[in-house]
């Protein structure tokens, strides 16, 4: 690292309720690349539903328990199935988004009615889970099936409930491609898992080239 002392002059800072002064908002260019939860869920009745979120991470591992944002889904036009459906049934899958996968984990953001099959229309395989009546994606690499443990919905500081919903689930059940598992190990790398970047066609993509170790200090 270099000596010379970091002005302030040097930052762009900007306080996001009065606008960040460039082309484009910055903030998921920042908070990335996020790694993409492909939910899988069905409503009440059975009819299946697939979608990308990338506000998704994993926030505990004794047991695992992951999370995704749903932006919108109550007070927006625009409907969410996924909320709604692991709402009604308390399941949902996530499967990883590889390179090979990425267009049809595109085209499986398609707005689209309730009754479309994201599978279908993406031409992926639906395989049956363990522990969820929820389907996987049989040609992703990984799936986590979980079971709902809430639905928060966010708020700002101001107190306002916002359309902006946390959905946290517990992993109950884990399927690895055996193809992606050497010497014990799942090889993400090989897998190739891609993740969203900030801008609207931007992604990046996971691969052996660009792993590296780093010990923590003892
Ligand atoms: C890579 C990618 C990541 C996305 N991440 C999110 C997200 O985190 N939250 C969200 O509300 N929408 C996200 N979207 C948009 C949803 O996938 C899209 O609105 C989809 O139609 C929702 O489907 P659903 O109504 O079946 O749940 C993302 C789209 C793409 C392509």
């Amino acid at each position: 690292m270099s000596n010379t002392p970091i002005a302030s002059d040097d930052f762009h800072f900007y306080e996001p309720a009065k606008g960040h002064g460039l082309a484009h908002d910055p903030f998921k260019a920042i908070v990335g690349p996020r790694p993409i939860g492909w939910i899988s869920s069905r409503d009440a009745q059975g009819r299946v539903n697939l979608a990308p979120y990338s506000f998704f991470n994993a926030f505990f591992d004794k047991p695992p328990i992951i999370a995704f944002g749903s932006a919108g889904w109550k007070n927006r036009t625009s409907n969410k199935d996924s909320v709604s459906n692991i709402e009604a049934t308390g399941e949902f899958v996530a499967n990883l988004v590889t390179k090979p996968l990425a267009e049809a984990m595109n085209k499986t953001a398609a707005t689209v009615p309730h009754e479309v099959d994201e599978f279908t229309l993406a031409g992926l395989t639906p395989a049956p889970c363990r522990q969820v009546k929820v389907p996987r994606v049989a040609e992703s690499p990984t799936a986590l099936e979980c079971r709902l443990l809430q639905v928060l919905q966010l708020q700002d500081l101001d107190g306002n409930r916002l359309d902006g919903w946390m959905i946290i689930g517990q992993v109950v059940g884990v399927h690895i491609n055996r193809a992606y598992i050497s010497n014990g190990l799942f090889d993400a790398a090989a897998a190739r898992p891609i993740m969203r970047s900030g801008y609207m066609a931007d992604y990046f993509e996971a691969t052996p080239e660009t792993m590296f170790r780093m010990n923590r200090p003892g």
